[in-house]
């Protein structure tokens, strides 16, 4: 399986290469979808089936998981999760809360990235290092895996922190060879995360990431101890560096 190759034990996974028109989402799930496009319809409806798959896996109660704040998917309260979808490949990852604190992951067509799609997400000096790496190591599409691995991050981060993330503010490096990336997010950002005083992720995230049949995967799991128990910085005045935008 691609994604569990990525995550640590405790973590349950499901992943699909079909559609699941068979599947009806809890109508609790099915209320963002009013207005939804079919296309939409379906990478939804194929989400949410991996989704309740993971939990049976996880041996959870079976649960409707509706959208969330800012359309992170409403886990029970018990679990943390990610759910992805890219053309032909649908995944889900939950776990226990307490075992993980955080779990994003991410798939994407392992196909170039859009020139004006990298500048908007990397930084100059995460720019020069795709670049320098598609060059030695023409056989991964370095932009595209540096894309996913912030959406990744970010899908692990925001449910955890209640704090948006920009793609500026997280700063990616890989380690090729160990197919594994650190994103290292800055101490002015991580300030006023939630909750105050308690559980806070670390000041870098790592995750793994894999390349196969087209589909390219990353996945991020912070594990409970590596959470961040030194005292809380004051909040950041502004969470949003210069040029960053929504
Ligand atoms: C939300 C976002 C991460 C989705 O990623 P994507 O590659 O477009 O799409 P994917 O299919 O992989 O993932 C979509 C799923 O992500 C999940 N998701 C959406 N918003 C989320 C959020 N705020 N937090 C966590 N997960 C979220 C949902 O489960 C969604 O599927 P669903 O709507 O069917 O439930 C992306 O569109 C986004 O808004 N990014 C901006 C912020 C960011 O990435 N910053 C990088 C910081 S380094």
């Amino acid at each position: 399986m691609l994604i569990a190759d990525l995550l640590p034990p405790p973590v349950a996974a499901w992943e699909s290469f079909q559609d699941h028109p068979e599947f009806v989402p809890h109508p609790a799930e099915a209320v963002s979808l009013r207005s939804s496009a079919p296309g939409r319809r379906r990478e939804f409806t194929n989400g949410r089936y991996c989704a309740h798959r993971a939990l049976q896996r996880l041996g959870t109660p079976a649960a409707p998981i509706p959208a969330g704040e800012r359309g992170a998917p409403g886990w029970p309260p018990s679990v943390v999760g990610s759910i992805t979808h890219c053309r032909g490949y649908t995944a889900a990852a939950v776990a226990r809360r307490g075992e993980i604190l955080a779990l994003g992951i991410d798939a994407e067509p392992h196909l170039p990235l859009d020139a004006d799609v990298l500048e908007f997400v990397a930084g100059p000096e995460e720019r020069a290092l795709v670049a320098e790496l598609l060059a030695r190591r023409p056989e991964v599409r370095w932009d595209r895996l540096l894309f996913s691995a912030k959406e990744s991050v970010y899908k692990a981060w925001f449910p955890a922190t209640g704090l948006f993330l920009g793609f500026l503010q997280a700063r990616v490096r890989f380690d090729p060879s160990a197919g594994t990336f650190h994103a290292d997010v800055p101490a002015a950002v991580r300030a006023g995360a939630r909750p105050p005083g308690g559980t806070r992720l670390p000041t870098r995230l790592t995750g793994r990431w894999q390349v196969s049949d087209g589909v390219l995967v990353t996945a991020v799991a912070v594990q409970a101890a590596e959470a961040d128990t030194t005292p809380a910085a004051a909040p950041a005045a502004s969470a949003s560096p210069e040029g960053e935008r929504e």
